[in-house]
C-alpha cells in the first residue's frame, strides 16, 4: 500500500483564532503567496471558525483555496441553542468539515458516538469529512496507540458507506503532538496512518482504504512537512499553528507538490 495516487490534502484548521476582519486579511496574505502558482498537487483547504465562514468564501472566490468548517451538530434543525447544522454550512458553499478533533474530544465532551453521528449528517448533506482520531500521550506510552485509532475509525465509519467513504478524509493526529511543537516522527505518523488504512481496508476493501486520504496532523510545519509527507501512507497535513502563518503554509502547501 505504497503507492501515492491519492489526494493530497493540505488543511489549515485556524481553531479559535481570527476574527471576521482579521481572516480576510491572512486568507489575502495566503493568496498573495500561492495565486498563480501551481498547486494542481494537491488540494488547499481551510478550516476556519463559523463566523468567518462567510467572508472567508467570498475572500477564497477565484483562488484554489477550498473553505472548510471546524465542527457541526448532527441534527437537521431543531431547539439546539449554539449549535450549527450541515445544511446550514452547505447551502453558504462550504465544502469540508473537521468532525472530531481531539480538542472537542478533550474540552467538549466528544465521544467516538457523537462523531459518529456528525460524520453521518455531515456526508447526508454533501459536505466532504475530515475525520480526526489518533491517541494520547498514556495510550502511546501503554502500547495502545493502534487499538486506540482503529477502534476510533471504526466507530467514526459505523453506517458510512463505500460510496460515501469517498467523501471522507481521515486526520491522524496523535493528541501529545498537537500545538506541543512536539511531533511525531515520519516513521510514526507513517506507521499509524498505514494502520487506520488497514482498518479501512477491512472495513470495506483494498481498493477503498487504497484510495483514502490519510492527513498527519500535529505540530506539522514549514520544517517539517516534506519528509512527513513524502511518507507512503501520508497524504497531507491538518496544520494548526503554522496555518495561521501564510508564509508557513505555503511552504507546506509547496511541500506537497
Ligand atoms: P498544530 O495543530 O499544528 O498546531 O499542532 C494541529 C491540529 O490540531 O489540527
Amino acid at each position: 500500500m505504497s503507492n501515492k495516487n491519492r489526494r493530497t490534502v493540505i488543511a489549515g484548521n485556524w481553531k479559535m483564532n481570527k476574527t471576521p476582519a482579521e481572516a480576510v486579511a491572512l486568507i489575502k496574505d495566503i493568496r498573495a503567496e500561492i495565486d498563480g502558482k501551481d498547486t494542481s498537487g494537491c488540494e488547499v483547504v481551510a478550516c476556519v471558525p463559523f463566523v468567518d465562514l462567510a467572508v472567508v468564501l467570498d475572500a477564497c472566490k477565484g483562488s484554489a483555496i477550498k473553505v472548510g468548517a471546524e465542527n457541526v451538530h448532527w441534527e437537521k434543525n431543531g431547539a439546539y441553542t449554539g449549535e450549527i447544522s450541515a445544511d446550514m454550512l452547505k447551502e453558504i458553499g462550504v465544502e469540508y468539515v473537521i468532525i472530531g478533533h481531539s480538542e472537542r474530544r478533550q474540552y467538549f465532551g466528544e465521544t467516538d458516538e457523537t462523531v459518529n453521528l456528525r460524520v453521518k449528517a455531515a456526508l447526508a448533506a454533501g459536505l466532504k469529512v475530515i475525520l480526526c482520531v489518533g491517541e494520547l500521550l498514556a495510550q502511546r506510552e501503554q502500547g495502545i496507540t493502534a487499538e486506540v485509532v482503529a477502534l476510533q475509525t471504526k466507530v467514526a465509519l459505523q453506517g458510512v458507506s463505500a460510496d460515501e467513504l469517498k467523501n471522507v478524509i481521515i486526520a491522524y493526529e496523535p493528541v501529545w503532538a498537537i500545538g506541543t511543537g512536539r511531533t511525531a516522527t515520519s516513521e510514526q505518523a507513517d506507521e499509524v496512518c498505514g494502520v487506520i488504512r488497514a482498518v479501512v481496508a477491512g472495513l470495506y476493501s483494498d481498493a477503498a482504504a487504497e484510495a483514502l486520504t490519510i492527513q498527519y496532523g500535529g505540530s506539522m510545519n514549514a520544517k517539517n512537512a516534506a519528509e512527513l509527507l513524502a511518507m507512503p501512507n501520508v497524504d497531507g497535513g491538518l496544520i494548526g499553528g503554522a496555518s495561521l502563518k501564510a508564509p508557513d503554509f505555503a511552504v507546506i502547501i509547496n511541500a506537497a507538490q
